[in-house]
């Protein structure tokens, strides 16, 4: 009797440790399927990081800083403002956008073309130090500051050319600085290639 007893105790034991190794057993596949998937996450940021280091780093400066920050020593390389996206863009919900960079002593691009009667969102952004960009006969003004992206809303009612110039002092070329806006019709505009948009020059 005391022999079953045991038994009895012993088998109850036996039944326990299986079930427990059982539990351990899951467990320890699950910690492996995490451990895979973690592991599969590294990796893949770390490949998408040296396959896109730019866009990484881009993506990682706006959630840090917001979408109107931006690092003035990076235009030229990255983001909103590399050369091929400077000057007039239509958007596909109407309207154009344009993208201007000011820096000592230029605008970047030097003419833009844009059409009459749309409604221009300019986003300009400074490579050195805060200029100021003034449409003559329209009164508009809109700073260029570094490290942000400022934007206005212009719209032209009539077609001509605005001779365009920088109104903050910004070193001794700061009299030089000068641009050009010519805006003609809407229809004249779309004719246009990118080129002709950004050097004003006549199709
Ligand atoms: Cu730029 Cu004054």
């Amino acid at each position: 009797m005391e022999q079953d007893k045991g038994s009895i105790s012993n088998s109850r034991i036996s039944t326990a440790t299986h079930a427990e190794e059982h539990l351990a057993e899951t467990g320890s596949s699950a910690k492996s399927v995490v451990r895979v998937v973690l592991l599969s996450l590294v990796l893949t940021c770390v490949w998408l990081t040296v396959r896109f280091p730019y866009e990484a780093e881009s993506g990682l400066e706006y959630l840090l800083s917001g979408p109107n920050r931006i690092n003035p020593q990076t235009l030229h390389l990255r983001g909103e403002f590399v050369e091929s996206s400077l000057g007039p863009a239509e958007e596909s919900g109407g309207g154009v956008t344009v993208r201007m960079i000011a820096e000592q002593y230029l605008f970047v691009p030097q003419c833009v073309v844009v059409p009459t009667g749309v409604p221009l969102r300019v986003r300009i952004t400074s490579a050195d130090v805060v200029h100021e960009l003034t449409v003559n006969d329209t009164g508009d003004e809109i700073k260029a500051v570094p490290g942000y992206v400022v934007e206005s809303h212009l719209e032209f009612k009539r077609a001509g050319e605005y001779p365009m110039h920088c109104l903050e002092f910004c070193g001794p070329g700061h009299y030089t600085m000068r641009s050009r806006l010519i805006a003609v019709p809407l229809e004249q505009f779309r004719l246009l290639s990118r080129e002709a948009r950004i050097s004003c020059a006549r199709q």
